[in-house]
């Protein structure tokens, strides 16, 4: 495509925030005020300095990562090479080291993709197994030719107990199935550059890998070789996923939050959390391919936000619980909660203005009124429609919501959202005052874990736990 027509078509993709159901005009008093954003300002000019002197100090790694040209090219060579072995492509991770690839993959390749190995017209399948559950993995491992299947093994810190056992599982029977000589020709690392178990056994196995860039957190990663690679080895354009997060970049550099839509979506949420006390917020796409988003999502805003204490140590109730939900299907089951439930959500739409496939519901039963008006209508547009209606519905009874503009889903517009949302993460903990990158709460449990597999050095662990275990009372398990 020539450059001026790519610069038009991309104006024309850009994803918009409008944060209208969120205020008082739209939905009532209940609602927030211009004035609350306004006073807000003063705070996010401040967020907005700190964190352009945290990036320039390269200590918010994520931002740049539209940039690595470097990275893709030795990615993109890789997914080439895999491209022309396998037709399918299992991922070993989990949390972060799995969930991008998979918003991408449901988002980007069509739907259903997964049920058969690829071929050369389709590209390379993805099975994407963040799970220990042994009746799922043991079925996706019976499920996949050895032969015709490579295995990326994705893990940041290269110890996670999930992942590594998957790994020692698949390594057994690659070892078995093809022989010392040819099992590493079916394994592929992802992990850190230096440091962690993962990385030493490539050096000394000589395994392909790739690196996950320093200071990128899994929740971070999903424009780093953890998700990159199996999307571009799936036949993701993965140039033009970074073209738009580098989009969304430019216009997330303006400190106003009324030209920024990290800050305006961001400001809205944190004022809705703490101005409102929506401790709850829903992520509601209309559009099956982005219901891996809102899963990437709510990891995102949960391991990012839900911290115990500010950067100084004092107490605080970090921020809201991030709910992923699913429309239409979800106004038959949870809308009823979010229209008369407890008054304590936000809602984020994510509508698509053009669904791509296009299917017709045709003209019939033109007596029975309550099917005819149906007729006619093309299905994308009846999706569309529900959002605007439930949008409204929800306005009308005082409920806050706002709305994400997608024009259509492609890695341009998809690597829009990734990015904005990300920002507006960030953006929020530092409204907040809380560390986004890390997780203390998730370590006592994994020391637990460690304890009662029988680490060396965890003892402690496990007796902890066995202890704990003593104050059941029997009384109370029927
Ligand atoms: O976001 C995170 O940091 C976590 O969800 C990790 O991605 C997850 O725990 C897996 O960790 P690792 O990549 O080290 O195996």
């Amino acid at each position: 495509m020539a450059d001026y027509r790519r610069k038009r078509w991309r104006g024309e993709m850009a994803v918009r925030v409008d944060v209208n159901g969120a205020l008082d005009a739209l939905i009532g008093p209940g609602g927030l005020q211009a004035q609350d954003l306004e006073s807000l300002q003063p705070r996010v000019a401040q967020a907005h300095d700190r964190l352009g002197a945290r990036r320039s100090a390269k200590e918010l790694r994520f931002r740049d990562l539209p940039y690595e040209k470097r990275e893709v090219q030795k990615i993109l060579e890789l997914a080439r090479e895999l491209r022309s072995e396998v037709d399918t492509l299992v991922v070993l991770g989990i949390g972060g080291s799995a969930l991008g690839a998979r918003a991408l993959y449901q988002a980007l390749c069509p739907p259903f993709h997964d049920h058969q190995p690829g071929t050369a017209e389709r590209g390379v399948r993805l099975l994407i197994a963040d799970t220990v559950d042994p009746s799922t993995f043991g079925a996706l491992l019976d499920e996949v030719d050895p032969h015709r299947t490579a295995f990326n093994v994705i893990s940041k810190s290269g110890e996670t107990a999930e992942t590594m056992s998957q790994f020692l599982i698949v390594r057994e029977r690659l070892l078995r199935t093809l022989g010392a000589v040819d099992y590493s020709r079916h394994l592929v690392i992802t992990t850190d550059a230096d440091a962690g178990a993962l990385r030493q056994i490539v050096n000394d196995e000589g395994l392909r890998s790739l690196a996950v860039p320093p200071g990128v957190a899994g929740r971070y990663s999903v424009l780093t070789a953890v998700a990159l690679l199996p999307a571009a080895v799936a036949g993701i354009d993965v140039t033009e996923l970074l073209a738009g997060a580098a989009a969304m970049d430019e216009r997330c550099a303006a400190p106003s939050l009324f030209e920024n839509p990290a800050y305006l979506h961001g400001a809205v949420h944190y004022l809705a959390h703490v101005a409102r006390q929506k401790t709850v917020q829903v992520l509601m796409p209309y559009c099956d391919g982005l219901r891996g988003l809102a899963d990437w999502f709510v990891q995102l805003w949960a391991e990012s936000l839900g911290k115990a204490v500010d950067v100084d140590g004092q107490p605080l109730h970090g921020g809201q619980t991030p709910v992923a939900a699913l429309g239409a299907s979800d106004q038959h089951t949870r809308l009823q909660l979010f229209a008369e439930g407890p008054n304590d959500k936000i809602l984020t739409f994510v509508r698509v203005d053009d669904h791509g496939a296009r299917l017709d519901v045709p003209r019939g039963y033109g007596d029975l009124e309550s099917v005819a008006y149906l007729g006619g209508r093309t299905l994308g547009d009846l999706l569309n429609l529900e959002q605007r209606a439930t949008e409204a519905s929800l306005a009308a009874l005082g409920r806050m919501s706002t709305t994400l503009h997608v024009p259509r889903l492609n890695a341009f517009t998809l690597g829009q959202l990734f990015y904005l949302l990300e920002v507006q993460t960030v953006f929020v903990a530092t409204l907040h005052r809380l560390d986004p990158f890390n997780q203390p709460g998730i370590e006592p449990g994994k020391r637990l874990i460690y304890g009662l597999a029988g680490r060396r050095g965890y003892e402690e662990k496990r007796a902890e736990v066995e202890a704990w275990m003593q104050k059941k009372n029997p009384r109370y398990v029927i």
